[in-house]
């Protein structure tokens, strides 16, 4: 064997020693590998043996030449070992992950619920308009619930039937506010006209819980009290909130002769049914219209029993349950959803 033949099968045992290593998939693979290029009758262990019968002249380029092979090796060889450890690394830390991520997808979000929604973007048209909101207490005397509003004391609306009598002071004198219009009464005692006022809240009947009917429900009433007001400011205040609230053009309002003691000419409210566009479904018993609430003008005795001048002053005035409008929007047909906090229900709005 001469200096040839030596960086020959060197070179040749390099390629094959780098194919060799890189195939090695684990630590111990690795170490025998390495110790067939390197080690006891590996290529560079035998050129080593020969290098005593090579003329003396090669013998220190072969010398470097094995050294160089041997360094090139432990190259290769400590390169795989860095990439196997980092395999090994990743595989432990893969395994002993814990996730910590908290999920956004299991996570419920809390809301508000549905007829507050409807409450507050109510109040936000007609805050819009020009309005402002009014309060009252949802304990209520018989001067505003009823006396003031122009319901005599033999009035069917205050039977024990419908209203629920608090044991306060003088019987039947006390009691949960049957409707939002006392704060008409609260407003007109407290402030001067003109007035723009809706008041939005808790109202209360004495009714036995069922699909149709609840002893707690809400309402939300509007009262306008200016110089010059006729039923055409109360007609088109109407519209134009009914398109807002319905975001449609199309829904039609329908006013119908109705009485109510505190005003003077009363219309019921009804609008085109959103369901069908007026031409008859269930929601709407087939009649392509749905009742809203009562409307009209605000009766002069009514401005009598808070000390305004009838002759100077005119107004108009409406109310409507907040349940039925989202019932009427949403097509839900059952009114007690609205108290049983069942969460699929109220989750869905
Ligand atoms: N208070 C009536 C009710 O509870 C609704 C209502 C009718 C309110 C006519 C009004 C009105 O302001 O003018 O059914």
């Amino acid at each position: 064997m001469n200096l040839a033949d030596a960086q020959s099968r060197l070179d040749a045992a390099l390629q094959e020693a780098r194919a060799t290593i890189d195939a090695a998939e684990t630590m111990d693979a690795l170490d025998e590998a390495t110790r067939r290029f390197v080690g006891k009758r590996s290529p560079a262990a035998e050129i080593n043996e020969a290098i005593k019968g090579m003329d003396p002249a090669d013998r220190p380029a072969v010398g470097q030449a094995v050294g160089a092979f041997k360094a090139e090796i432990a190259a290769l060889e400590e390169e795989r070992r860095a990439a196997l450890a980092g395999d090994d690394e990743s595989a432990a830390a893969e395994h002993e992950r814990l996730d910590l991520t908290l999920g956004t997808h299991g996570v419920r979000h809390g809301h508000l619920h549905l007829v507050t929604q409807i409450q507050r973007e109510l109040e936000d048209i007609f805050v819009g308009l020009g309005y402002r909101i009014a309060e009252g207490p949802e304990v209520e005397d018989d001067w505003h619930n009823f006396e003031a509003l122009n319901i005599p004391p033999a009035h069917p609306a205050r039977s024990m039937q419908d209203t629920i009598y608090v044991r306060l002071g003088t019987e039947e004198q006390v009691m949960l506010r049957t409707h939002t219009s006392p704060v008409q009464i609260r407003t007109m005692e407290t402030h001067e006209p003109p007035i723009y006022v809706v008041a939005p809240g808790r109202t209360y009947r004495n009714e036995t819980l069922d699909a149709r009917h609840s002893p707690v429900f809400h309402q939300i009433e509007c009262l306008a009290v200016d110089r010059n007001l006729t039923l055409a400011d109360l007609f088109g205040t109407i519209e134009v909130f009914v398109r807002e609230l319905f975001d449609d053009e199309s829904v039609r309002t329908r006013f119908r002769s109705d009485f109510f003691p505190y005003t003077e000419p009363s219309a019921e409210l009804a609008v085109s049914c959103v369901f069908c566009r007026g031409d008859g479904c269930r929601v709407c018993s087939h009649s392509g219209w749905i009742e809203l609430g009562g409307c009209g003008m605000v009766d002069p005795n009514v401005f009598v029993a808070v000390g305004y001048d009838p002759e100077e002053w005119q107004g108009y005035a409406f109310g409507f349950g907040l349940e039925r409008l989202a019932m009427i929007r949403y097509g839900i047909d059952e009114i007690r959803t609205f108290v049983e906090n069942d969460v699929r229900f109220l989750a869905r709005y």
